[in-house]
């Protein structure tokens, strides 16, 4: 979606760090934005550096797990700019740590309700509301590098993340013919509220649950402890996080990737899975007859950033 200018987004997890990056970067290149959140705080606190701007922008505080909720959302922004071109699933927790087998099933609901069906409820209300204006468009969805290589001790959310890159895969083949595009967005770690955020969106009930790690004990030696690092100095902005995610909206890439980093660990991954598979002869009949389940070309058109051709 090349030109973006006086086109629509609607951005989930908008009033705060990754999303508000993405808002920012939307405003700069002409969109008219809808920051939604679960927020009123938040949203009122991100409207004015837009007003400032002079950037056309409207708030919706909106629960992702509501659907009837997020329908009305949907028909407010339509009321508000007329069409929505593009949807930014961005609205995430942290899921809290500790072994799978400790979780208790509140906490699974919370995560999985935020994480992964917040990001379906996104795309069952708006997709269809892109598709009917026949303008073109683009959704993208906030995954992680914790969807492509597991963080131990995380679980659900390692687990939430893996969904929603099988989600926007799907939903970018199911896109192929349409004027509609699709990324999966895996940031590394960017600066953000996430810690605080999740603490109150949490149900009052979960938010007096214990931590079932406890914190790391220091040796008792006598010595001081090390200096905390800089995270400031590794950790990427939401704002260069912005750009690059409008970027790959208008190159129309299946993966926006932030942080070059982690990429052994996915080639790790990648040769682990291929280690994986039988050294047997190739049944040449099911590959005929099955060809769209053992080979997808979606996959033939990712880009790298920075490649001559990569605007
Ligand atoms: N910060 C990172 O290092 C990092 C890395 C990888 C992925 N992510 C993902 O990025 C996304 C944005 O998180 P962030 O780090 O910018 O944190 P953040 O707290 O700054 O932003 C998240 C926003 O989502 C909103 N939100 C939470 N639950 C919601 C709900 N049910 N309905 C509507 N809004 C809701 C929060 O109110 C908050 O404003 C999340 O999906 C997160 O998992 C973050």
């Amino acid at each position: 979606m090349e030109n973006l200018s006086g086109k629509t987004a609607f951005i989930t997890g908008g009033a705060s760090g990754i999303g508000l990056g993405i808002a920012k970067a939307c405003g700069r290149w002409g969109m008219k934005v809808i920051i939604v959140d679960a927020r009123q705080k938040a949203i009122d606190e991100a409207l004015p550096f837009f007003k400032e701007k002079g950037w056309p922008v409207h708030g919706i505080k909106l629960d992702v797990t509501d659907r009837e909720a997020y329908a009305k959302a949907g028909d407010e922004a339509e009321d508000v700019f007329g069409k929505i071109h593009v949807l930014v699933n961005n609205a995430g927790v942290d899921a809290g740590s500790g072994p799978l087998w400790k979780f208790t099933y509140k906490e699974c609901d919370f995560a999985v309700g935020i994480n992964i069906v917040g990001v379906l409820n996104g795309i069952i209300n708006i997709v269809p509301r892109i598709l009917k204006h026949g303008e073109g468009g683009h959704v993208v969805s906030t995954a992680s590098q914790a969807g492509l290589i597991v963080v131990p001790g995380c679980g659900l959310y390692n687990m939430s993340k893996h969904a929603v890159i099988g989600m926007m895969e799907t939903l970018a083949s199911d896109l192929v013919g349409t004027n509609v595009g699709a990324s999966a967005f895996m940031p590394g770690p960017v600066v953000s509220n996430l810690r605080n955020s999740s603490q109150e969106v949490k149900p009052e009930s979960l938010r007096e649950e214990k931590p079932k790690m406890p914190p790391p004990q220091r040796p008792n030696d006598g010595k001081e402890p090390p200096a905390m690092p800089d995270f400031s100095k590794m950790f990427m902005s939401p704002e260069e996080v912005g750009e690059r995610v409008v970027r790959g909206i208008r190159r129309g890439d299946l993966y926006i990737l932030t942080h070059p980093e982690f990429k052994d660990g996915v080639r790790a991954r990648g040769e682990a899975l291929l280690r994986a598979y039988p050294n047997e002869p190739l049944n040449e009949d099911l590959m005929k007859t099955f060809g769209m389940l053992v080979y997808n070309p979606i996959y033939d058109t990712q880009t790298t950033p920075g490649d001559p051709d990569w605007k």
